[in-house]
């Protein structure tokens, strides 16, 4: 990479340093989508952890919100959903103020429903939460999982063996986006030469403008009426046939789900859409800049290939593909020494509670022989914890075995792309080269 693009980089991350240590601790905010961008995002949550693990930060642009930042404090908010509550959202949203009025959709709500009839299950409590996840769940069980695999391992084969050799190329569209969208896909039993538009789709709900396939809040709406209305054709078409094993099936004929409004059945496939999509897609760009920039470890995998699942799990600690998830107190609350009230939005950093020193030995560095790679907040804790986690570890390990068989080498040939996003930790893009064939 050109060593100017390196220098600025450099500027912006001890620019971002400076900040966050010379910003007044009572008024200091940790969520930069532009520092995430520049990875110069640490030292605000480094600087959290030793001073202010609980932080109150009373406005930003995602207006007030509490920090949590160091990994046992973590898992109490996460394990703690009588107070903790997912029904008013799980992330950090933009404050309506800094957003054009356009930004707002309206979703129509028929009179009498509640949040329950319209949300997906990750932003719902129990017991409405609990319904839904057990409709969902055998579509990622063990048995489901075992039969997927050979279908899994066949794509990700048929992705290797299409890429060039000794050519540049992008490894995040040729290969993360390709291998989660097929998986998806199969999930879904959604018609497979038409799977980009999940890529399309997921990436347009979680981008700014300008930063993924749609410029104005117009388009958003638009693609987002498209998703919606070709996933309401599915469900007619499943509905109509007998119950099957895909995820669609699951909910048009699953008896605590077959009476949902399209609402809430579209929240649901958005849910799966995005927790399938992103997430694995990052991990898999993750373990390639990883294994670069520690070049020790790649030689200790080239070396053991059993090292594969320690290392994909110490990828996803490493890569922390969701950087956040939010609650809202339903009750006032004491923690840690500080007055949480009611209404009050907790953020819990992941990225920071997987760096935190007091849990995780030596946590920057990236090491695939930890003595506990699972060890990690990365998939949540409590009855949120990603119903997905073995699906993305089994996704991620195949491609692994599969890369191992065939090249002996995946070199990054520069600084990547990442999202601009403070919730989707990844890469936007980053270009590789592949040496040459086992
Ligand atoms: C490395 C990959 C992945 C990561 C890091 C990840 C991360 C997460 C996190 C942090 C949560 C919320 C946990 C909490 O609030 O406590 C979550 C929930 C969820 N994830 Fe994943 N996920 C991944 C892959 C997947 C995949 C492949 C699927 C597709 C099936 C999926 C589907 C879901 C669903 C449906 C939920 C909601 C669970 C609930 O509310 O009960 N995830 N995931």
């Amino acid at each position: 990479m050109a060593d100017g693009i390196i220098n600025v980089l450099h500027e912006k991350r001890a620019l971002a340093r400076r900040r966050a240590y010379e910003t007044p601790l009572e008024v200091l905010n940790p969520a930069w989508a532009s520092a995430f961008r520049d990875d110069a995002h640490w030292a605000y949550f480094e600087r959290l952890r030793a001073e202010d693990p609980v932080h109150w930060t009373p406005d930003s642009n995602y207006g007030a919100f509490w920090s949590i930042t160091k990994y046992n404090d973590i898992m109490a908010v996460d394990t703690n959903h009588q107070v903790f509550s997912s029904a008013k959202g799980i992330g950090l949203s933009p404050k309506p103020s800094v957003l054009p009025a356009e930004a707002f959709i309206e979703r129509e709500r028929p009179e009498g429903a509640t949040a329950d009839d319209t949300n997906s299950f990750i932003n719902m409590d129990p017991p409405g939460h609990d319904i839904q996840r057990k409709t969902v769940s055998p579509a990622v069980a063990p048995t489901q999982l075992h039969q997927m695999a050979p279908v899994i391992r066949e794509r990700a084969g048929a992705i290797l063996d299409s890429l060039p050799i000794g050519e540049p190329f992008d490894w995040v569209e040729l290969v993360s986006k390709e291998l989660t969208t097929m998986t998806l896909a199969t999930l879904f039993d959604f018609p497979f030469e038409e799977r980009r538009k999940l890529t399309m789709w997921s990436d347009t709900m979680t981008t700014a403008p300008g930063h993924g396939p749609w410029n104005t809040y117009a388009e958003r709406r638009q693609l987002l009426t498209d998703c919606r209305n070709y996933f309401i054709d599915l469900w007619n078409q499943r509905v109509d046939a007998p119950p099957a094993g895909d995820l669609i099936s699951m909910l048009a004929h699953g008896p605590l789900t077959r009476t949902s409004s399209m609402d809430q059945y579209f929240s649901n496939v958005t849910l799966l859409i995005i927790g399938g999509n992103d997430t694995t897609r990052n991990t898999i760009s993750g373990s390639i800049f990883a294994l670069n920039h520690f070049p020790e470890q790649y030689d200790k995998l080239r070396a053991n290939p059993a090292l594969i699942p320690a290392m994909v799990s110490e990828t996803i600690r490493w890569q922390t593909p969701l950087a956040h998830m939010a609650r809202v107190a339903n009750q006032d609350f004491e923690y840690a020494g500080k007055r949480i009230r009611e209404g009050d939005r907790v953020v819990m950093w992941y990225v920071s509670g997987n760096r935190d020193e007091t849990v995780i030995d030596n946590p920057y560095a990236y090491d695939i022989e930890r003595a506990h790679p699972r060890q990690h907040l990365s998939f949540g804790f409590g009855i949120h914890r990603c119903v997905g986690n073995r699906l993305a570890e089994l996704q991620l390990t195949i491609i692994w075995e599969e890369i191992m068989k065939r090249f002996p080498e995946i070199r990054l040939l520069e600084e990547p792309t990442r999202s601009y996003s403070i919730f989707i930790k990844g890469y936007e893009e980053m270009k590789v080269v592949i040496p040459r064939r086992n």
